[in-house]
């Protein structure tokens, strides 16, 4: 079998690596290509990832650089198109902000690759694997789907039912002509079920997200901001926000961040901040004494902190899985969840977008009052084996 995988954005390493791992075991049967399309190219939203996870470089970049959605789509698209059609030669200079960069990168560590794990195949895949909702994933699978191979969505059915997030569209649209999905709740599921999927083409596995981070528990690392803020175990937040609705509007996010830096009581706030969060909080100057703003993290130092911490308060839906599974108290910034289970078992809440909404959950967690939770079904670290297993009877 021949099989692509497809990687583009941050929360997309996580989600592949333990999937890789699990393929490098049974490479004579499933011949794999790593494709990375280039949506996140920084070394703070990309290589470090690759580095610490013990991703193989990628065989193929597809270096699209930054852009508008419809910009990204289409880049994407019509590069892995060509790559499909064995024009990947041919497909145009690398446009947009940083993909130049990652153009240059390539050249150096695809020869790495191919000698670390032999040659692979050119042109049509048997199938195409995509995990997630990034533009990425659903860029890649209408140009797979279009020229005939099976599709493969991990993670596929969960949904926030918000059509404003781009997030949605691209699991709507993934979902639509997926072949087999690969899910991570019972939510899913039935969410499938109620589009009309048939019963054979929904495999409940578990979460790959959780295969990683049960895998690296033992490896994170301390950060540098550990000992620059005197951090102590339990005794801080870990922040992180870049969804448009909160950081789009200089009042909205001025707004958040006033209300959590009130209800912390003096407890430091570490807020490793994203490209986009970054441009609007040079904006609107707020500071703190308490509230810590640093540079994006790797895997191993943001699960270390988010371990340690009193809590975390976050707009983004990987980070609530894993903070169920570490049973650490999480608000969620936003309106709705497509990871509902994270709040029904887990330790998350959902406090939505209003910030007069966060003094009352402040208050609950400084009393002590925060749910324990449980761990959903099959969140056990062996998904990717069972995912895996199940290719090979494809
Ligand atoms: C993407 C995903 C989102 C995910 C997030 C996590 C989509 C639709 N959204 O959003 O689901 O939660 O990644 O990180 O795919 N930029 C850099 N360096 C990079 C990448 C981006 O500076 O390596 C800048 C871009 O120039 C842009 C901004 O960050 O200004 C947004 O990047 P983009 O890839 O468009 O979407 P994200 O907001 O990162």
């Amino acid at each position: 079998m021949k099989l692509d995988i497809i990687a583009g954005a941050r929360p997309n390493f996580m989600k592949i690596a333990p999937i890789i791992a699990a393929l490098e075991k049974v490479s004579d049967k499933i011949q794999y290509r790593l494709i990375h399309t280039g949506q996140h190219y920084d070394k703070k939203m990309s290589g470090n990832f690759f580095e610490q996870l013990g991703i193989p470089e990628p065989h193929v970049n597809l270096e699209v650089g930054s852009g508008t959605q419809a910009e990204q789509t289409a880049r994407i698209m019509e590069r892995y198109e060509a790559l499909l059609l064995d024009r990947h030669s041919e497909h145009p200079e690398p446009k947009g902000e940083g993909a130049w960069e990652s153009h240059n990168k390539l050249q150096k560590t695809s020869k790495d690759h191919s000698a670390s794990v032999g040659t692979t195949f050119k042109g049509k895949s048997d199938w195409m694997l995509c995990v997630g909702d990034v533009t990425s994933t659903m860029a890649c699978s209408i140009a797979a789907k279009k020229l005939g191979i099976g599709l493969i969505h991990v993670e596929g059915g969960i949904r926030s039912n918000d059509i404003t997030m781009p997030e949605e569209i691209n699991r709507m649209v993934t979902d639509s002509i997926t072949d087999i999905f690969y899910t991570t709740s019972e939510v899913a599921n039935e969410n499938l079920r109620k589009l009309g999927h048939m019963e054979s083409k929904i495999r409940y596995v578990g979460n790959t997200m959780i295969d990683t981070l049960l895998k690296n528990m033992s490896r994170f690392q301390k950060p540098v901001a550990w000992d620059k803020f005197d951090l102590k175990q339990k005794g801080y937040f870990v922040m992180t926000l870049h969804r448009p609705a909160n950081v789009d509007e200089e009042q909205q996010l001025k707004a958040l961040i006033d209300e959590i830096v009130t209800g912390a009581k003096g407890m430091p706030i570490v807020f490793p901040v994203h490209p986009r969060t970054a441009k609007m909080l040079k904006g609107i100057g707020i500071e703190a004494d308490n509230l810590h703003i640093i540079e994006p993290l790797g895997y191993l130092e943001f699960n270390y902190l988010v371990k340690n911490a009193f809590a975390v308060i976050t707009d983004s839906g990987g980070i609530t899985e894993e903070t169920t599974v570490m049973k650490v108290p999480c608000m969620t910034l936003r309106d709705n969840t497509e990871r509902p289970e994270t709040i029904t078992i887990g330790t998350n809440e959902l406090v939505r977008t209003n910030p007069d909404n966060i003094a009352p959950f402040m208050k609950k967690l400084h009393n002590g009052d925060w749910k324990s939770g449980g761990i959903p079904y099959l969140w056990d670290g062996k998904t990717s084996e069972r995912i895996v297993e199940d290719l090979l009877s494809l």
